[in-house]
């Protein structure tokens, strides 16, 4: 089988050696399309693919449609909403993501976020600690999970949302459970976000909620920046000169809110959370085992357009 690893952002180099030599050990030929410029380019590079690794790149109905001998796509990675699931199911192609494999790196990075905020960007101005402030984690997966139990190490206290938990699962990990996700607002000097981009989640973060934070409050996130409402986030900066946004999804309108806010917004230049060697490894390598696996023996475990 022909497998294309299309990375617009590329892994690590180790990750891209040991990906190949997972494919190539089990018999096939495996072919690394990195940094390509147009969404052209990604639908010319899998016309002859049987199987596809790919990061953020987006594989739409037409590159779906370009494929004809696609049968798996691995998004190496949590998020999937990068994959138009509808059109790769119509196909019967499998899509699968590889839970958990970049969280920590993803958590680190959240953790940095906060602290490059609470010490003001590391210019000399005064800043403060984030021992004794409250960390709100909106939604307590593999990568929520690890961010409260490190603000915990830094001696912060940490409050979860997640409807897919019990109280007692919450509370197993580190966290005080809470029950509305405007309480969790409410409650935060720091709220780190953790949902993934669905039509539920899609702008759910407005006005409203981020209003309801306490003083000189900051908002961190590391997920998607589909889940902010950009207007909402805007009026409610305007309205609130004590409140920050720090990012690691660049906004769409990231120059108008540096232009009126200045220091209390920053996003990094390109998403770089996962963007670390062991973090390339761990999804990358699994995106590889995932895909020999699945060719060899059928398996779908980590399948994600299960009907
Ligand atoms: C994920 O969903 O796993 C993260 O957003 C990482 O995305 P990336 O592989 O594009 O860095």
């Amino acid at each position: 089988m022909k497998v294309l690893v299309a990375t617009q952002k590329p892994f690590a180099a180790v990750a891209v050696k040991g990906i190949k030599d997972i494919l190539e050990a089990a018999g096939h030929e495996v072919a690394v399309f990195e940094k390509y410029e147009a969404q052209a380019d990604l639908v010319a590079a899998v016309a002859d693919a049987d199987g596809l690794i790919i990061r953020s790149d987006k594989v739409t109905a037409e590159v779906i449609a370009a494929a004809p001998r696609l049968k798996i796509v691995v998004r190496a990675g949590a998020g999937f909403d990068n994959v138009d699931l509808e059109a790769a199911s119509e196909r019967g192609i499998v899509v699968m993501n590889t839970p958990g494999q970049n969280s920590n790196a993803v958590a680190e990075l959240a953790i940095a976020l906060m602290i490059f905020m609470a010490r003001t960007q590391f210019t000399p101005a005064t800043g403060s600690e984030v021992q004794g402030k409250r960390l709100g984690v909106q939604a307590y997966g593999n990568v929520g999970r690890l961010v409260g139990q490190k603000a915990k190490a830094l001696g912060m206290e940490i409050s979860a949302l997640d409807p897919f938990l019990t109280d007692e699962q919450i509370i197993a990990g580190g966290a005080d459970p809470v029950h509305s996700v405007e309480d969790l607002y409410a409650c935060s000097d720091y709220l780190s976000i953790h949902i993934p981009a669905l039509p539920a989640t899609i702008r759910s973060i407005g006005y409203d909620l981020i209003s309801r934070m306490p003083k000189g409050a900051t908002l961190v996130n590391t997920a998607r920046k589909e889940v902010i409402d950009e207007e909402g986030l805007m009026r409610a900066l305007e309205d609130r000169p004590d409140l920050k946004y720090v990012t690691d999804v660049m906004p769409d309108n990231y120059e108008d809110l540096r232009g009126k806010f200045g220091m209390r917004v920053f996003a990094t230049p390109k998403k770089m959370g996962a963007q670390t060697a062991e973090a390339n490894i761990n999804a990358g390598l699994a995106a590889a085992r995932q895909t020999a696996d699945f060719f060899a023996t059928g398996n779908t475990r980590f399948q994600v357009n299960r009907k």
